[in-house]
């Protein structure tokens, strides 16, 4: 496997002036011709071409089979989004890849105030994009295009639902440090996905911090995560008190939307039903719904 870390300190800014053309030509062309790069980037032809052949050899583009053009992939995405970062004093450095996700990679780094992060890039249709269109509601914008500029689209999402959750202080999320066309900078949460969690000291505790969260994110932040289970909370420890994380927020919905309720019922019937399973507790999800649609005062 590449080094994204390794790659990215092996790029010079004209590298990533490069770069950014096809950033800015994602919607446009899938391949983008030569003449058109030529156009929109001051560099004699020979330095130009040097240049492509170098991100080509680095996997961050690819070449067209026949024609003279070129296609940005997935790295070479990645390295402008951390050029972006750390040019926005949002990240100081990216360490060692520490998880793959259903649609996302993701990295620990080290925040500009030293704070550890995760660095979460998205991967949207590595797998089967089909599949993520139809189990997520990620809307229009999701069926156009191609998969590195849905996987913007996706960052871009993830972004949005976490700025408000966090400024309206919806509890048991992660901060948001910042984000980068697909790429979201979060606080790192040291745990352990419930999904892996035998057991727990106070199940109850938990479920209802999880519960708060949820009504919380209803009526603060009026959004709903979509795609709530055992696999999007991490369970943290925090001066002996088990503290869960509801983590992947980009199919979120607001509150107002007309699939909110259904999605809200979804969630809340997921987690519960998981509690009830796995650590044996006989919660009716029908009564902790009616209690999160409760306005709190
Ligand atoms: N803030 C975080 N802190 C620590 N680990 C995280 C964090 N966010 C995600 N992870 C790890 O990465 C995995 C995938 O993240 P997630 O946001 O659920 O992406 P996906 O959309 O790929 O499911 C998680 O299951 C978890 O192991
Ligand atoms: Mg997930």
């Amino acid at each position: 496997m590449v080094k994204l870390g390794v790659i990215y300190r092996s790029l010079v800014e004209q590298d990533f002036r490069l770069l950014e053309v096809f950033v800015k030509l994602l919607g446009k062309f899938e391949y983008v011709p030569v003449e058109v790069i030529a156009s929109r980037v001051k560099m004699p032809p020979k330095e130009l071409d040097a240049r492509l052949r170098k991100l080509t050899r680095y996997k961050l583009l690819v070449k067209h089979p026949t024609m003279n053009a070129y296609r940005l992939r997935f790295l070479g995405l990645d390295c402008v989004a951390l050029h972006r970062l750390v040019r926005r004093n949002v990240l100081k450095a990216l360490g060692d890849r520490v998880g793959v996700g259903k649609e996302s990679e993701i990295y620990k780094g080290i925040a500009d105030n030293g704070d550890v992060v995760a660095v979460k890039f998205y991967r949207i249709g590595r797998q089967s994009f089909r599949r993520v269109v139809v189990t997520r509601g990620y809307g229009v914008t999701f069926e156009r295009g191609t998969w590195v500029l849905r996987s913007v689209v996706a960052g871009e999402r993830e972004v949005a639902a976490l700025r408000v959750l966090n400024s309206s202080e919806v509890p048991n999320v992660p901060r948001l440090y910042g984000g980068a066309l697909h790429a979201v900078v979060i606080e790192f949460i040291e745990g352990v996905e419930l999904y892996m969690v035998r057991e727990l000291a106070d199940p109850e505790g938990v479920l209802e911090q999880l519960i708060e969260a949820i009504r919380a994110a209803y009526w603060r932040a009026k959004i709903v995560h979509g795609d709530l289970s055992e696999y999007n909370i991490i369970v943290a420890m925090s001066d002996d008190k088990e503290v869960p994380y509801i983590i992947d927020w980009p199919q979120y919905v607001e509150s107002e939307s007309p699939e909110a309720l259904r999605l809200l019922e979804r969630d809340v019937r997921y987690v519960v039903r998981f509690f009830n399973k796995r650590f044996r507790l006989s919660i009716d999800f029908r009564d902790v719904l009616e209690y999160v649609l409760e306005k709190p005062r």
